[in-house]
């Protein structure tokens, strides 16, 4: 039996709301303070409207496919194109960001300003819905976002180097986990920082200050149906995790969303890789809005991510929606994982 003075559910001390948070630390954004502000707040907000859309989807008539394909050739759900529409509505309102490109536009949009002008200064990049296959199971989404500052001058048209900059160049990142609970994670270049919804009252509250990978791990995350298709360096390091051999053979998780499994891994210590493959030859994931806002998040919570050879974040873009391989996680893993793909050339289509 139970007391009844025996409480189930504890709020930690101390608790930092996201909006005290971003006021907190926009001392250590190297732009204008309240640019940055702006930006997390619109992405908050989305987050919460995309949250609660999320929450009932099994009620309303927004599961499943809609008509349309989007430019990867795959099938928009209606609940893809939904996230599209209420994060562009709210990164547009703020007049602070100039284009945005995301996985469901085949083309970036271009925003003007407050007087019809182009003097905004960011560019957003984003998966408004990660893991839509997963939706119609009841299983973890997310959204991932990636935001630049823009090179061409202000008062122009943005244009498509603003979009094409290498993933070093990011100004923020971060993404949404739309899990068990919700959970809103980003960097400014200064550490990782989580922040889980209440939803009783809307609120985002500080609950993983400075996420860090563990330097090791024991999780493996792949799509290992597709191992008769891996290149042989996946294929050996995949050998390597199952073997019998001091804390292997590892254990091996797969969601099949990039943000969940990305979340895991992150706070268990673990590895993700969707390689290249004979049926993918240029791997699955979207460099721009898919790895390189995760690969900026690994490496500010001190993992690593690489396409198997290099830093993610070191590769010059040359399409919006290009495609890589995706090696991310605890850093002695993956550079493991590297080890074993260095003993092979890499692979020339890609
Ligand atoms: P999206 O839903 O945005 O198209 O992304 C799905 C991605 C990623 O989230 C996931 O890890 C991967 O696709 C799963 O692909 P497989 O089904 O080929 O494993
Ligand atoms: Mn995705
Ligand atoms: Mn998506």
């Amino acid at each position: 039996m139970y007391s009844t003075t025996q409480t189930f559910t504890t709020m930690k001390k101390n608790n930092i709301t996201l909006g005290e948070f971003i006021i907190d630390k926009q001392t250590e954004f190297q732009y204008s303070s309240g640019e940055l502000s702006k930006l997390i707040n619109s992405i908050r907000l989305a987050a919460k409207v995309v949250n609660y859309e999320v929450n009932k989807a099994g009620l309303v008539d927004i599961l499943g496919a809609s008509d349309n394909i989007n430019i990867q050739g795959e099938q928009q759900q209606k609940l893809d194109v939904y996230a599209n529409e209420v994060f562009m509505q709210a990164l547009i309102n703020r007049e602070i960001v100039c284009g945005i490109a995301s996985e469901e536009d085949d083309h970036y949009i271009t925003i003007k300003g407050k007087n019809n002008d182009h003097n905004n200064k960011y560019v957003v990049l984003m998966d408004p819905l990660d893991g839509s296959s997963n939706i119609d199971v009841n299983v973890s989404v997310g959204t991932i976002f990636s935001i630049y500052r823009r090179i061409s001058p202000e008062g122009t048209p943005v244009q498509e180097i603003d979009f094409l900059q290498k993933g070093s160049q990011q100004v923020a990142a971060g993404y949404v986990v739309y899990g068990t609970s919700t959970m809103l994670v980003y960097t400014t270049g200064h550490g990782v920082n989580g922040f889980t919804l209440n939803p009783a009252i809307g609120t985002f509250y500080l609950s993983h200050p400075n996420m860090e990978y563990p330097k090791d791990g024991t999780i493996y995350s792949i799509n290992e149906g597709n191992y008769i298709h891996f290149p042989q360096g996946v294929k050996d390091y995949l050998k390597y995790c199952q073997k019998e051999e001091g804390d292997r053979p590892y254990t091996s998780r797969y969601i099949g969303s990039l943000v969940s499994d990305f979340h895991r891994n992150m706070i268990k210590g673990g590895i993700y890789i969707y390689p290249t493959s004979t049926k993918a030859p240029k791997g699955k994931l979207r460099l721009l809005y898919e790895a390189n806002p995760m690969a900026f998040l690994a490496e500010q919570a001190k993992g690593a991510a690489t396409d198997g050879y290099q830093r993610i974040l070191d590769i010059q873009p040359t399409a919006l929606h290009q495609r890589v391989p995706f090696f991310c996680g605890s850093k002695n893993m993956v550079a493991k994982a590297g080890e074993f793909m260095k003993l092979y050339p890499q692979d020339s289509s890609y």
